[in-house]
């Protein structure tokens, strides 16, 4: 299949094809996402909260996420490869940001990066995108600034932080960004930023009017003990790994694995 680019981005946009994105960490997840037709794989700082044991994504590293993205981008063979830079990676300059994606590139095969924030990172923005570099942004909730948000709250709700993430939105959409990700804002709001701009909106918990969904796969699949209220389980995976761990564990107590079909002969 021919890997998705960047230019597939706005063409699906324009067609209104909705764009499909999921969190990967992995090879074995990320083959299974990406043979499913999954457009863009994401390797999201939620590595943190979500595979490293973390209670955030704010403890998660460079040298930590670097690996997962080469994992990621040796399994698949369609999805765009997009690395979140880590908190702490890009936020004090631009030339930090390009370090940091020069990375993501090189030592993780990644096809493009994702950072937080709006018009502080503009600069960023447009020195990346010069860089080669394709940009996705990221409004609304943004993790990495859960210690100044107060939690995972809604975002952009009354009239003056709507229009602060929209002027967000247009200034990233300006500095060169290839498309959005909007977490937990109005539906009204995430309508506005996506009719307004060129470039796609891939929503989170960000209502049904953008151009694209994204979920972290566990939250997607059933896997693990708590997903937020955004997300829809489509699948069972934990109770299907926490079944089949524990008639393995039966299995071999009692005797019966390994089986002869199991066991080599002399
Ligand atoms: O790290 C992540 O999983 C993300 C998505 C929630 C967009 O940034
Ligand atoms: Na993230």
């Amino acid at each position: 299949p021919r890997r998705v680019r960047v230019q597939h981005l706005r063409e699906a946009k324009d067609a209104g094809r909705r764009l499909t994105m999921l969190t990967a960490y992995d090879a074995p997840t990320a083959r299974i996402f990406d043979e499913a037709g999954v457009d863009m794989l994401l390797v999201g700082d939620s590595i943190g909260d979500n595979m490293l044991g973390h209670d955030s994504t704010i403890p998660v590293t460079m040298d930590e996420l670097v690996p997962a993205v080469r994992a990621v981008s040796r399994a698949s063979r369609r999805a765009l490869v997009v690395a979140d830079l880590p908190f702490g990676s890009y936020e004090a300059s631009p030339q930090q940001a390009h370090a940091a994606a020069v990375r993501m590139l090189k030592e993780g095969g990644a096809n493009a990066v994702k950072i937080e924030g709006g018009r502080r990172i503009a600069a960023h923005v447009e020195l990346l995108s010069g860089a080669g570099i394709p940009v996705v942004g990221h409004l609304g909730l943004t993790p990495q600034a859960e210690n100044m948000l107060g939690g995972k709250r809604v975002q952009g709700r009354g009239a003056d932080a709507a229009d602060a993430l929209l002027a967000d939105a247009v200034a990233l959409a300006e500095a060169g960004a290839v498309a959005i990700v909007l977490e937990m804002i109005p539906e009204q709001l995430a309508q506005r930023v996506t009719d307004r701009l060129a470039i796609p909106t891939i929503g989170i918990g960000a209502g049904n009017a953008c151009d694209g969904q994204v979920l972290v796969w566990l939250d997607m699949a059933g896997m693990g003990d708590w997903s937020p209220r955004f997300a829809k389980q489509f699948g069972a995976v934990g109770a299907a790994l926490s079944q089949a761990t524990s008639d393995y564990v039966d299995a071999v107590r009692s005797g019966t694995f390994p089986g002869p079909e199991h066991t080599f002969t002399s």
